[in-house]
């Protein structure tokens, strides 16, 4: 309630439930980022609460993102939801694949915090990562997701490194390892692949944890899935 969240990847498939799920409360101001800046005009022109940006991580503008971020007064929540997904058996992945990987999955996310620590809410703020199951140790593995998923487990570590260092800090990190989720995203990877949650029910879930849990954890990494390991 009366919380300012800025949610990256905020145009299509969980990031578009996610910016509507904090946009029910009338109160919060939701600032929303990808490339398709179009599309969440349009998608979210009757939402009053929220602004749309334009956002390439893999071409990471750090003057145009300070320049928006210094416009902002208080950031309580960041959800950094945006991901990019190649699949290709290791052999043929290119060395284009592994930079594009890392750099929307971490090295941008990680870019993207350090413009936003500035207006992080010193008295108690959240930052939520998104990663994947796939990225989580000890899970099952899939072929063909080396460039993917290496990316996300670097984004689990990151969230580690980050609490160690702002413990003493009012910033809270944690990261959330999702299991299959209905987007294109899955589709993409999975073709035919039935998740057992909607983009609208897990956007539901990392709402009410980004809302309510930076005061009980920090620097934890969560695996969000029924299947064991
Ligand atoms: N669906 C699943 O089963 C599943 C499972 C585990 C984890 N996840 C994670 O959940 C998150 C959301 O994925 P999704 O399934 O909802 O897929 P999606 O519909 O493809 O959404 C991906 C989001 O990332 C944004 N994005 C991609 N490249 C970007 C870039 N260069 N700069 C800025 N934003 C970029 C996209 O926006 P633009 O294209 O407009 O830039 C889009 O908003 C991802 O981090 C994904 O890895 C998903």
């Amino acid at each position: 309630m009366n919380k300012t969240i800025i949610i990256i990847g905020g145009s299509t498939g969980i990031g578009k439930a996610l910016v509507e799920e904090a946009a029910k409360e009338p109160s919060n101001k939701i600032f929303a980022f990808a490339r398709k800046d179009d599309l969440m005009r349009d998608n979210f022109q009757v939402l009053t609460n929220v602004s749309t940006y334009h956002l390439d991580l893999e071409f990471f503008d750090e003057k145009k993102i300070s320049e928006i971020i210094a416009n902002i007064r208080s950031i309580d929540i960041l959800i950094n939801n945006a991901g990019y997904l190649v699949k290709n058996s290791f052999n043929k992945l290119s060395h284009k694949d592994f930079l594009k990987s890392y750099q929307i999955n971490v090295i941008g996310i990680m870019q993207f915090v350090q413009a936003a620590i500035p207006k992080m809410n010193p008295n108690g703020s959240h930052i939520v990562n998104i990663s994947s199951m796939g990225g989580f140790q000890g899970s099952v593995k899939f072929p063909g997701l080396t460039a993917y998923s290496t990316s996300k487990a670097a984004l689990c570590s990151f969230t580690e490194l980050f609490a160690e260092e702002y413990k003493d800090s009012g910033i809270k990190m944690n990261c959330l390892c999702l299991g299959a989720v209905q987007t294109e995203m899955l589709e993409e990877a999975f073709p035919g692949f039935k998740a057992p949650h909607s983009p609208e029910e897990i956007a539901s879930f990392i709402y009410s944890f980004a809302a309510t849990q930076g005061d009980f954890m920090n620097g934890k990494i969560i695996p969000v899935s029924q299947s064991t390991p």
